[in-house]
């Protein structure tokens, strides 16, 4: 357990005063019912998947600089998003204090919160109102505010611009010209076709998730009480998939990637498309990047036209069992506050949470995508706000792994995924 330092309870007291907090209560609600993190003040740890804290190191310096005594640590957790949530559940059950603050997953908010391992946080000192509303409805559970958005997220194309300039095409606006040009034009510039997250975990869900939507299908409704995806719609997207593998325009290879991997095969320059998040066009826009000024982003495409992306991003939580959670608070409003979160999109290209930054001029000649981006955000799916979220993954993710190395047929493993999740939403 951490030790409280000294002096801290005479600077928390004058604090309290200064910003009118004397007679809250701890971690709970205060007198007028609004949720209030709780008064302990002190170094605090914050816990972020390693590949997404690119944009982290100075901020976090800007921050300690200015608070010796509420010092920040990074500390850092798998790549992968199940892997991370192994690692946190592990601690949260076992009530430990070693994360403050959490970079939590957007499809995590319903298990964190029904569970007690973090604490409702008071909605009116955010700027709700100017962030992204897809990425504040995902903070919220039960009508309450959990988290904080930090960044959103929406999967885009990649594309090899110089390729297609040579072999005098446009990118791809539908599902038909994609698999065209990875077929034809790929190979004949030495190239595979197409890459996504295709290894067996979340990603992997996101990528079957998009193709799902961007044909008109779903999963589970909006509300996460029935399986929908049984379904014409679902099997196209999951047929354009396994397209790819059978017909050699996704090469087996990209069943290993997850996001880091999938970006660094782009960014050797193996790959003509990718789908991947917006955080890619950071690495690729280094200058010793071997794909530098030869790529370009769009929307994904669908089968008829402008795809559908899935819903990611995280949001910045405080855990129930950190000692000191007025740090925490004051820490993620200075994380998501507006000079932090354009720097956190110009060091690291996460997409900000802040709808102003879409629209700035000077940002959108750096990052010309923007417009696209907002616009893929706003009419990108979430996944299923639902307590069991990861349980049912697990079995989306398990299911489509199967039909794309062909050890199930796309209607059986579609058949046999609704049946797992028919179970999953009944049990939760
Ligand atoms: C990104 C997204 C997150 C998603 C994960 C899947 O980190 O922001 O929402 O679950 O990728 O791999």
């Amino acid at each position: 357990m951490r030790r409280a330092m000294p002096g801290i309870a005479v600077l928390t007291a004058a604090l309290m005063l200064a910003a009118g907090l004397a007679g809250c209560t701890a971690s709970g609600a205060a007198p007028d019912g609004t949720a209030t993190a709780g008064d302990g003040i002190g170094p605090i740890t914050f816990a972020i998947g390693k590949d997404n804290s690119s944009w982290l190191p100075s901020i976090i310096s800007g921050w300690n600089q200015g608070h010796p005594d509420q010092k920040v640590t990074l500390l850092l957790l798998p790549e992968a998003a199940n892997d991370q949530l192994a690692q946190l559940v592990a601690n949260l059950q076992a009530k430990s204090d070693l994360y403050d603050v959490i970079d939590m997953d957007v499809i995590w908010t319903a298990e964190f919160a029904s569970n007690g391992w973090i604490i409702p946080l008071p909605q009116g000192q955010f700027p709700l109102g100017d962030f992204l509303k897809p990425a504040v409805d995902t903070a919220m559970y039960q009508g309450r505010l959990y988290a904080v958005p930090d960044y959103s997220n929406a999967d885009l194309l990649y594309y090899r611009k110089d390729i297609l300039a040579k072999a005098g095409k446009q990118p791809p606006r539908t599902w038909a010209q994609l698999q065209q040009l990875a077929k034809t034009v790929a190979p004949k510039y030495g190239l595979y076709g197409y890459a996504g997250t295709f290894a067996q975990y979340e990603g992997l869900t996101v990528n079957f998730a998009s193709a799902v939507q961007s044909a008109g299908g779903s999963i589970l409704s909006p509300e996460g009480t029935r399986v929908t995806v049984n379904s014409a719609p679902a099997l196209q997207g999951l047929q354009f998939l396994v397209d790819g593998f059978q017909q050699g325009w996704i090469p087996p290879v990209a069943l290993t990637y997850e996001e880091e991997s999938a970006q660094d095969a782009f960014a050797d320059g193996r790959f003509l498309f990718l789908d991947n998040w917006p955080d890619v066009y950071a690495a690729l826009s280094k200058q010793d990047s071997p794909v530098y000024g030869k790529f370009g982003v769009t929307a994904l495409p669908g089968p008829a036209g402008m795809g559908s992306s899935s819903l990611g991003g995280a949001n910045l939580a405080i855990s129930s069992y950190s000692q000191h959670q007025r740090t925490a608070l004051d820490f993620i409003k200075y994380l998501t506050d507006l000079p932090n979160e354009r720097q956190m999109l110009e060091t690291g290209s996460f997409p900000p949470v802040w709808t102003q930054l879409y629209t700035d001029k000077s940002l959108i000649r750096s990052h010309p995508y923007l417009p696209v981006l907002e616009q893929a955000i706003n009419s990108a799916r979430p996944r299923p706000a639902i307590t069991n979220y990861d349980q049912a993954s697990l079995a989306i993710s398990s299911a489509v792994y199967q039909a794309l190395t062909q050890q199930k047929k796309p209607q059986q493993a579609l058949t046999e995924m609704a049946g797992q999740l028919t179970q999953i939403i009944r049990d939760g």
